[in-house]
């Protein structure tokens, strides 16, 4: 009775301290359960619009001043999230699948990633949230366009080069092992580096927040070719609580369109990039399917091994 009560004392101060948890999603509020439009979704190559007459995506994605930004960063019981320090220059973003100017807000880390594509998940995805230019994030909320968000997955591979993308941003990990209201020291950061390599290369969709209220506010702008991070800075994260075992969302229904650029076709003309077969499969014939259960299994695996748990066998789901 008294380690039952202990438990319920435990689990009360918890959800009271955090407001929502990712072990108890169901019970998240209002549009998280009745949306028809949220977030994040299996993309799926193959039924992804090849938007070659530029009806929806419109010229390239342009991104503003993304190489210097001041950012402070924070563990906010969910998430690690570097925002833009108030009254400094913030980068913008416009083009392609976007109306008008958006201005860069925060990014922050989901482990493992929220979005699939082709029923893979990667084990970590970065999100860089931006709002409507000179609209405030409290009305840009209640607008269909009123969020720009792009995902960006990161792969882990080791060698010389895979440090790079994270090397700014790792010194400041250790600090935010656990949440806190504080936030740590300015720094300047080339955003850049946390983009993905090709970033005119993804997958662009209507849908919502992955966090409640989970508001369907969002233009999401997913690049398809990942971020190559180091085993070692990934094993980092694993020490950081974010209040349970993961911090991503669900798949979500997909009931809608998604569109591709041409860009994330065009690595068949580059022959010596070790994806052309693969992009070229995927954007001329519709055979290219993974079973959602068994890629995910792998990249648990990926996870399960780092961490120094029992890899389980992939190859007989899906
Ligand atoms: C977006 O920002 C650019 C540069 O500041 C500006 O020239 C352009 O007019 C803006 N576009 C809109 C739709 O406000
Ligand atoms: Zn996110």
């Amino acid at each position: 009775m008294k380690i039952l009560l202990v438990t319920l004392i435990g689990l009360v101060d918890y959800t009271y301290q955090s407001g929502w948890s990712y072990d108890y999603q169901t019970q998240w509020p209002g549009l998280c359960r009745g949306g028809q439009l949220q977030s994040p979704i299996n993309i799926m190559t193959r039924d992804a619009i090849f938007d070659k007459h530029e009806a929806h995506i419109r010229g390239p994605l342009v991104m503003r001043g993304y190489g210097d930004v001041k950012v402070t960063a924070i563990n906010n019981g969910h998430t690690l999230r570097w925002k833009v320090k108030p009254d400094t220059e913030a980068p913008v973003l416009s083009g392609g699948p976007l109306r008008g100017n958006y201005t860069f807000l925060q990014f922050h880390l989901h482990w493992l990633s929220e979005h699939a594509i082709d029923g893979m998940k990667y084990p970590m995805e970065i999100h860089m949230v931006h709002v409507k230019t000179g609209v405030p994030v409290d009305e840009a909320l209640k607008r269909p366009d009123g969020l720009a968000v792009i995902g960006v997955m990161c792969q882990i591979y080791s060698n010389e080069e895979s440090q790079f993308a994270l090397e700014q941003i790792m010194p400041a990990v250790p600090d935010l092992a656990s949440r806190s209201e504080e936030e740590t020291d300015p720094k300047n950061i080339d955003l850049r580096r946390l983009l993905s390599p090709n970033p005119q290369s993804y997958y662009t969709y209507h849908g919502s927040l992955t966090t409640p209220d989970c508001q369907e506010s969002v233009t999401w702008i997913v690049m398809d070719k990942p971020l190559i991070i180091a085993d070692t800075q990934y094993q980092v994260f694993s020490k950081v609580d974010v209040g349970g075992r993961d911090n991503y969302r669900n798949l979500q229904q997909v009931n809608r369109v998604v569109y591709r650029s041409v860009a994330s076709c065009s690595t068949i003309l580059m022959p010596s990039f070790f994806g052309t077969i693969i992009s070229l499969i995927s954007c001329l014939s519709s055979s290219l399917t993974a079973g959602v259960n068994k890629g995910y299994c792998y990249i648990v695996n990926i996870k399960r091994r780092l961490l120094g748990s029992t890899v389980k066998k992939c190859a007989k789901l899906a």
